[in-house]
Order: C-alpha cells, then structure tokens, then sequence
C-alpha cells in the first residue's frame, strides 16, 4: 500500500468560534443517525422535534442518548416534557419521512403540535403515554434513566432505557436483525445535508483462538 503524504491543518477549539467549532464537529461526525423524538406534557399536548446528537449506548438492557441543547438560554419542550414525566419515543426516520421531519425541527412555540404541523399521524404508545408515528418504520418507547448535565456545554444528555420496540413486520431479516436495505435510515451530515445507505459490505471479524 503506498501512503500518500498530505499536508494537515491542527487547529484547537479555542482558536475558533463556538459557530466554527459546532460546524467542524457535525461535519465530521457523520453520518448521525436522527431521533424523531415524541413527548407530551402535563396538559396532554404531544411534541415533535428530531435530535442527531443520537445512539444506543449499551445493551442490554436496550440503552440510548439523545443530547439536546438550549434554545435561547431555555429547555426545549422536548427536555421539560422529559423532565415532567420520563417518557419518550424514539421514532425512526426513513428518506421518505425527511421532509415532516425537518418541519417539525422549527422553534414553534410550546403548545403547537407538531404532528398536526406535519400532517403525521400519532398512535397510542402501548406501555407510555406519548404517542408514536404511525408512518415510521419503526420506533421505541423509552423510560429515561439519567438526565445528565454535559460539563461546559449548555447541552444535557438524556439516558434512557428501550422498554419496547415497534417494528414493521417485512423489515426484519431471517436471523432477527433489521434488514438495513428495507428500514431505509437517513443521515445526517453537516448543516442542512442528510445521506441514505451506499453500498452496504459485510465482513466477519476475526476469530481469535
Ligand atoms: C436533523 C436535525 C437534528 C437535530 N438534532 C438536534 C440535537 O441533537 N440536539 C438539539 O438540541 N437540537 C437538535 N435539532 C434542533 C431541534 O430539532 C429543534 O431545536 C427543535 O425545535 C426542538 O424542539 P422542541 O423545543 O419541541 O424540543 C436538530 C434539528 C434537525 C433538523
């Protein structure tokens, strides 16, 4: 294999704005994968919102974050309904679900619901009182477990425990996974940029001993 030189830029956080910063990370930490998120409040209004700072984080059992940031000094309704209860679901984004998802990413007001906003239909969760997305492929309810201030960010990372999951029956593999060809994720990729599947390569790892 001949290695090509190529000249680098270093640079530390501190050198740039906390704009620049922001873009550098989620323009190298790609693809993300999007949680449309679904809570309600104490007066029963259902909210929206998709949230990239997203993953599973261990299992089992089955364990997720998402990390949501302030909006002018202030929660997101998406961390107060958490707060209030500690309920929410997961719903997954397919392609053909990017452009109801970015219309409920607007800062609208707190007792909008935005799935009237998008024209999205919510179903009764089985075992928490938010609703999921009927027309999502798939979606998990979910019990936070720590709401966790991150160090030096205005940001606080949700952990949550997965207490069912929702998935549309012709997805599945024969072997229990998810067929990634069929679920379709959507990713995103810096500022206004999101990204489906390529190519997909399989390759088992090594068998040591
Ligand atoms: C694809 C996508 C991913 C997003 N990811 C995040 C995120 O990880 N954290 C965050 O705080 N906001 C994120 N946002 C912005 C929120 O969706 C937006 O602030 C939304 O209005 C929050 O709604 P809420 O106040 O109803 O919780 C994202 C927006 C889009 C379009």
């Amino acid at each position: 294999m001949s290695l090509e030189i190529h000249s680098m830029h270093s640079l530390t956080p501190e050198e740039l704005s906390p704009r620049a910063s922001y873009r550098l990370l989620t323009s190298l930490v790609i693809p993300r994968p999007i949680a449309w998120v679904s809570t309600v409040d104490d007066e029963g209004v259902f909210n929206l919102a998709p949230f990239s700072f997203f993953n599973a984080v261990g299992a089992p059992p089955p364990t997720v974050m998402i990390s949501v940031d302030q909006r002018n000094g202030k929660p997101k309704d998406t961390l107060l309904n958490i707060r209030a209860n500690n309920e929410f679901v997961l719903n997954f984004v397919d392609a053909s679900l990017l452009t109801p998802m970015n219309a409920t990413s607007g800062e609208w007001e707190h007792d909008v619901d935005e799935f009237s906003l998008a024209q999205l239909t919510p179903t009764p969760s089985q075992d928490i009182r938010p609703p999921r997305i009927l027309e999502a492929v798939a979606a998990m309810e979910v019990i936070a477990k720590q709401i966790v201030p991150v160090e030096d960010t205005t940001s606080t990372m949700v952990i949550g425990r997965v207490i069912r999951f929702h998935i549309r029956e012709d997805i599945f593999r024969e072997d229990g996974a998810i067929d990634p060809l069929k679920l379709r994720p959507l990713g995103r990729l810096g500022g206004d940029n999101y990204g489906t599947l390529g190519e997909v390569i399989q390759l088992a790892r090594p068998k040591i001993g």
